[in-house]
């Protein structure tokens, strides 16, 4: 949540941090700003976009080779242009941008006030930024010191980058649970939350670490942690495409995701599946793999769509490889004392790699000896960096709020663990995990062949575009998938929507059922099929509007229901990774012709980096 971008060097600091707080719109987008060094420091802040900041600045002299951006999501204080980013100090000599929370802010305030700070907004971050300076001036020291003694007495977390009119070379950045990434170019350097910002410039990166000071100035780049121990700057080179981080002729970054999942499921299984040479190969898996062979247990620790991946990821591991699993929401889980024995392995999973809770969850678990599984999408986050071992999903930058490709993504990776297990352990005939690794290789073209029915979706979102709810109903497998439908509708088209397990209805959603109410219902064939076949009757006899997700080639639930999705066919285990896409479409057709913005719904971050 927040998004940060610095930049110090010989080209103008304003287009590239402007460009780059655009990359990282996706983390919020409550209001944006942007502090500046040339000779003074000038700082432009504006509520809303990145955009609205854009046009507030228009004709200003934005001339300077250094300086910081900030795009928000508000924790404390309103979206408004006080409380956006950057914040000066008292003197206004200094400029800081901040992502996370610090819990202590109001103790610290109330100290600053007796001494006489004056504040101008209602935010955390610029009690810390005066709190800095007023450490330096009680201690007489350096902006560095000041800002590491500052940083031990703060509770909470933080991503900052803190820039002052009297070193106008210098940038000082830290973290403690909030991401940072250093991009190392020709005599110029970058910081960004993630490295989006920085790809098209550099691809030398150091990520900093939790409880790390990093100074940038005409020396160069050095590092110290918070008790002033120097590290030597781990550089490491990443590979993003420029184009991955663009929309690539889209309308939509969620249109451009939903479309590449042909691609980025292929992507998860590449190198991994080798059907005809019978080979399923995950190597982040293998130093650890005998904790996974021997576990008593499974826990799934995540949050949002991760945690309906997870769901699947249940019933695949429990159906494969026999071995109980749970799935927790990581929120609950870091505070409910959790049971963990020493057999119990958790797997958490995270597109973006730093949700707080999951990594809070992981933390525990780990204190209390687990062995700890990573499946996450951004490579070297903190979460793949806190786990023992894991697999990449390799699905490439997801931009859109709403997560797409990463959950097929994710399906696709706990997938592959499952059935690794599953063949190892003995639980799965040769046959059948031969059978399940060609199928696999049949997925994305069958996730290819899903996506044409996209005008088809666009026509059935035409007539639903008003209504007020919908229900999500699936069993088994598409359980997990009605839930994800639901909360893809909610989040991006802010229509009421409820996913339940079918069966379920009957303890309580069918009194919502009338003419007005649209049940989508994925109905495929499987092994609970006459089943939901009932539920869809039910659902009719109370004249509902049913939208059926079937299987190719369906005739009974053509017969009932009012608007019928083929579907095609496969392994009963898989079939989420296609009974996703035609959700996926509806969701964002919905959004679009209701006029909202399906890249960055309201309220809502990518990357929820606060509890
Ligand atoms: C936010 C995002 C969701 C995501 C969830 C978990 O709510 O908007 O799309 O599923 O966080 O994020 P993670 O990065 O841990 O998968």
């Amino acid at each position: 949540m927040c998004g940060i971008v610095a930049y110090t060097g010989h080209r103008e600091a304003f287009p590239i941090i402007l460009k780059g707080l655009k990359r990282l719109e996706y983390r919020g987008y409550d209001s944006a700003g942007v502090a500046l060094l040339n000779g003074d420091l000038s700082v432009y802040k504006k509520q809303g976009k990145v955009a609205d900041l854009e046009k507030s600045v228009e004709g200003k002299n934005l001339n300077g080779n250094i300086g910081i951006g900030h795009t928000r999501w508000a924790t404390h204080g309103e979206p408004n242009d006080l409380n956006a980013h950057p914040h000066y100090s008292q003197s206004g000599d200094l400029a800081i941008i901040h992502n996370g929370i610090i819990e202590n802010y109001d103790s610290i305030r109330q100290e600053l006030l007796n001494r006489g700070h004056q504040f101008t907004s209602e935010t955390d971050t610029e009690v810390l930024i005066h709190f800095i300076e007023n450490i330096q001036e009680r201690s007489n020291t350096s902006l560095e010191e000041a800002v590491r003694l500052a940083l031990q007495k703060v509770v909470g977390a933080y991503a900052i980058v803190v820039i002052s009119r009297q070193n106008p070379k210098q940038l000082i950045a830290a973290r403690k649970g909030s991401p940072l990434v250093i991009g190392i170019g020709k005599e110029e350097y970058f910081i960004a939350s993630d490295a989006t910002p920085i790809v098209e410039y550099t691809n030398e990166v150091v990520y900093l670490d939790d409880r790390e000071i990093a100074v940038i100035n005409n020396d160069g780049l050095s590092i110290k942690n918070i008790d002033s121990v120097p590290k030597t700057p781990y550089v490491q080179t990443i590979d993003m495409e420029l184009e991955a981080i663009e929309k690539g002729g889209y309308e939509h970054f969620m249109l451009k995701e939903i479309f590449e999942q042909p691609k980025s499921i292929m992507a998860s299984m590449l190198g991994r599946v080798v059907a005809d040479k019978h080979r399923l190969h995950l190597g982040g898996l293998i130093e650890y793999f005998n904790r996974l062979m021997s576990a008593d247990r499974i826990m799934i620790v995540a949050c949002g769509t991760s945690w309906h991946a997870g769901l699947v990821a249940e019933y695949l591991f429990e159906e494969l490889a026999r071995v109980p699993v749970e799935v927790e929401y990581a929120s609950e889980f870091r505070y409910r004392n959790p049971i963990i024995r020493e057999n119990d392995v958790v797997i958490a999973i995270s597109q973006s790699g730093e949700t707080a809770d999951t990594l809070a969850a992981i933390e525990l678990a780990k204190s209390k000896g687990a062995i700890i599984f990573g499946v996450c999408n951004v490579v070297g986050a903190s979460i793949p960096r806190a786990t023992h071992a894991g697999a990449y999903i390799h699905a490439g930058p997801e931009i859109g709020v709403a997560s797409t490709k990463a959950f097929t993504g994710q399906i696709t990776v706990l997938t592959m663990m499952a059935l690794m297990l599953a063949h190892r352990k003995g639980t799965i005939s040769e046959s059948k995990f031969r059978e399940f690794l060609i199928e696999l290789e049949n997925i994305p073209a069958k996730v290819e062949k899903a996506l044409k029915l996209n005008d088809q979706i666009k026509y059935i979102s035409d007539i639903f575009k008003d209504a007020r709810n919908f229900l999500y109903l699936g069993r088994g497998y598409n359980f997990p998938v009605a839930l994800e439908g639901a909360l893809k509708l909610k989040e991006i088209s802010y229509i009421h929507a409820e996913g339940y397990p079918a069966a379920e209805m009957k303890h309580g959603p069918i009194a919502l059922i009338d003419e007005e109410m649209p049940v989508v219902f994925i109905a495929t064939a499987d092994s609970s099929y006459e089943k939901v076949v009932s539920n869809i009757q039910e659902v009719k006899a109370r004249r509902g509007q049913v939208i059926a997700i079937v299987t190719e080639g369906d005739e009974q639930i053509k017969n009932i229901a009012d608007y019928v999705i083929e579907i095609p066919e496969t392994i009963e285990a898989l079939t989420p990774l296609i009974s996703v896409i035609p959700l996926q479409l509806l969701s964002y057709h919905v959004a679009v012709m209701r006029g909202a913005n399906v890249d960055q719904p309201r309220n809502l971050a990518k990357s929820v980096t606060v509890e």
